[in-house]
């Protein structure tokens, strides 16, 4: 008699022999996106953009039909939120929403371990937003299936960055040779935090626009630095702005700051019109996580060159991907 053998942490039992290309991501963590080669990158667009065909010629399929995905959210969110619930239902499987964590018993000061240990109990993956740094990795130590980083504090947000290049790759063919700027809250963004360390793979040259309190931290300056990263600070966008193949806006994060003077001394600092949009490259794109506050003129969006909406499609399609990879099924 043969005994069962279960499939190891890197061999998903869904693929056929031979075809293990994905399966180093079965059961893994999505923390940081310092876990990711160009390798790895090619391979998640791939299947992200399987999961764009499968969605429009057939919307919805069951490649994940009778998995189970807790989304675990102790701070706000619509696109994250959204599109992971929307990822796991078009691929057949179902959702446990904790949108509102004080409707939770971590109101009765239930611990962020004691709350995964108990959601990976009836959930096969646990993507969390929290307020803190480190908190997903905190969640992953705790946990045995895999935890996806939706934002922990200032850190990072490696499946929005994952979204954003995807984006870049749909919109100018490639990111090797382009000129970055990253503008707004660099400070508080982990969006940019988190796409500026997965440009490091490429050959790309990054302008960080802030308002001086609010300038990308040193450490992350420096850690891009080692790793050759090209990267130029400005406090205005006029010097780069004719020379800009994606522009990255951000928001000034209200929520952040301890000092409410210091957000008002800056909100406003930076607003892309339709008048900034005539100094750009023809070819430029504008790009951000959203949600806008502001920073982008409403009369921008008419701009063939507005990619935001498209950028927030994209994650459907990321997220689609990722799911299936940490499932074993992609
Ligand atoms: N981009 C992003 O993280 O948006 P949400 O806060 O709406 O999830």
């Amino acid at each position: 008699m043969t005994s069962y053998i279960p499939p190891s942490k890197n061999q998903s039992p869904y693929l056929p022999f031979g075809d293990q290309r994905g399966a180093q991501f079965y059961g893994k963590d999505i923390l940081s996106v310092n876990q990711f080669s160009r390798h790895d990158i090619e391979y998640i667009f791939g299947v992200a953009k399987e999961m764009r065909e499968m969605v429009t010629r057939i919307g919805t399929f069951d490649l994940l039909k009778g998995k189970i995905l807790a989304n675990l959210f102790y701070e706000p969110s619509t696109r994250t939120s959204s599109s992971f619930t929307s990822a796991m239902e078009r691929l057949g499987g179902s959702v446990i929403p904790i949108n509102e964590v004080r409707y939770s018993s971590v109101s009765k000061g239930e611990s962020l371990p004691d709350t995964v240990r108990t959601l990976e109990c009836y959930a096969d993956v646990i993507v969390i937003r929290h307020p803190e740094m480190g908190s997903a990795a905190l969640a992953a130590k705790y946990a045995s299936k895999p935890i996806i980083n939706a934002g922990d504090g200032v850190g990072e947000h490696p499946t929005q960055a994952l979204l954003d290049l995807f984006t870049i790759v749909s919109e100018l063919g490639k990111v090797d040779e382009l000129t970055i700027t990253m503008l707004g809250d660099l400070k508080y963004g982990r969006t940019v935090h988190s796409l500026s360390r997965l440009l490091t793979l490429f050959k790309v040259k990054l302008n960080y626009v802030s308002p001086e309190i609010l300038r990308m931290p040193p450490e992350i300056i420096t850690e891009l630095k080692s790793k050759g990263m090209v990267q130029a600070e400005y406090n205005t966008l006029d010097p780069v702005i004719s020379k800009t193949d994606v522009l990255y806006v951000t928001r000034v994060q209200k929520e952040r700051f301890e000092n409410q003077d210091d957000y008002e001394s800056v909100k406003g600092t930076f607003v892309i019109t339709p008048e900034v949009m005539d100094q750009a490259k023809d070819k430029m794109i504008v790009m951000h996580p959203l949600p806008r506050v502001g920073e982008i003129a409403m009369e921008v969006d008419d701009d063939p060159r507005a990619a935001y909406f498209r950028q927030m499609e994209s994650g459907l399609y990321v997220r689609m991907a990722l799911l299936a990879m940490v499932l074993g099924k992609a």
